[in-house]
């Protein structure tokens, strides 16, 4: 069993500690906080062993009456891997912990592309980060770009994808964020950060990203416009992207509408916290003009990068190749939609 230590168990790591305790070739080792708050709660309540990821503030969890295991440098001793959750900036600060202890780290997507050997998504480079010592897991909307580009790549070539993220204000645990009435151009120049970022994917791909951010916290939009280098049929594309495992094409008789209906739909289905892995890709919008492919897609921001950690890790460890690895994760978490 793999041995996996989440240093910052926040939106992201604790949906990554449960995941990575769904699989069959894994084990969480502990997670790491800095403060005796919910979550910390929760983490002892998940059954979770919980290290201090500050020394000095170790006696704050004794005073609100929560057991620490240990301090983080010790859960980082016994990992494997170690999967960085800390909130942007934190984990390159965190780099020098993970080699005094020899020990693989994946970073997130808040983390500038340098904190890593090799920016990572499982469907489109999973074979590069074989073996890595530091991997940097890319962002929601890359991730989410990613999958969408990878089998169109592959089946017609690209020559260009042009898309406007329409981004959530803030998830919606953060109080603080915004726009509350507004819609901000976000960043106003162009191109989005997005753009270089998916080119850390892609190298050669040529793409222009806008964005916006938008008062909603449920999920990210994207318009998607890609020149294919061939003509196929609006079926066909439909046809290819509904065989993809990580991207859910939304049938027209579900009347899902907008993010506030696909999450109900994750509910009602059990999913926990309401999670969407997947893409969800409007049937519907799936257009061909000429060469050029139309569509929107939903990217659930809290969600999406938690599958791509857990096969990260056996990309690090060289524990199965992609196919294996994204199969047993989507087994494991039932990703089936
Ligand atoms: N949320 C998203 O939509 C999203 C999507 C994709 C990628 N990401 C990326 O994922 C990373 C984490 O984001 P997040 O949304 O999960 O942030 P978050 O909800 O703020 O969680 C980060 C957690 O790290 C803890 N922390 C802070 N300093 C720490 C330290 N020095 N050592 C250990 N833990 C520390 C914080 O809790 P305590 O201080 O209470 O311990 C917090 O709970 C960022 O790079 C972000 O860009 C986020």
């Amino acid at each position: 069993m793999l041995q996996v230590g989440i240093n910052g168990y926040g939106t992201i790591g604790k949906r990554v500690a449960d995941a990575v305790r769904a699989q069959p070739d894994m084990e969480v080792v502990g997670v790491a906080k800095t403060r005796p708050n919910f979550e910390a709660e929760g983490a002892i309540e998940n059954g979770y062993s919980l290290y201090a990821a500050i020394e000095e503030r170790a006696e704050r969890f004794d005073d609100a009456g929560i057991e620490l295991t240990g301090m983080v440098d010790e859960m980082v001793e016994q990992a494997d891997v170690v999967v960085d959750a800390c909130p942007s900036g934190i984990g390159a600060e965190n780099k020098s912990l993970y080699d005094e202890h020899d020990t693989p780290a994946l970073y997130q997507g808040g983390e500038s592309a340098d904190v890593g050997d090799v920016s990572f998504n499982a469907r489109a480079n999973f074979e590069d980060a074989v073996g890595a010592r530091h991997v940097r897991v890319v962002s929601c909307n890359t991730t989410g770009l990613s999958r969408l580009i990878a089998p169109l790549r592959e089946e017609y070539g690209v020559e260009k994808v042009r898309a406007t993220l329409v981004r959530r204000g803030g998830d919606p645990a953060q109080s603080g964020r915004g726009p509350i009435n507004d819609i901000l151009p976000n960043p106003i120049s162009l191109p989005s950060h997005h753009g270089p970022d998916v080119k850390t994917i892609f190298p050669d791909l040529a793409i222009d990203t806008l964005g916006l951010k938008v008062p909603a916290t449920l999920m990210h939009m994207h318009s998607i416009n890609v020149s294919l280098e061939a003509e196929p049929g609006a079926e066909e594309v439909r046809e290819l992207l509904e065989s993809q495992s990580r991207l859910f094409v939304v049938p027209e008789h579900m009347d899902i509408d907008g993010a506030g209906k696909l999450k109900e739909f994750a509910m009602d289905r059990g999913r926990p916290r309401a999670d969407f892995w997947e893409n969800c890709v409007w049937g519907e919008s799936i257009s061909m003009e000429d060469n050029d492919l139309y569509l929107f897609q939903a990217i659930h921001q809290e969600s999406d990068v938690v599958p791509e950690n857990v096969d990260a890790i056996r990309a690090v460890t060289n524990a199965a190749d992609a196919r294996e690895s994204v199969e047993t994760t989507n087994d494991a978490l039932g990703i089936s939609f």
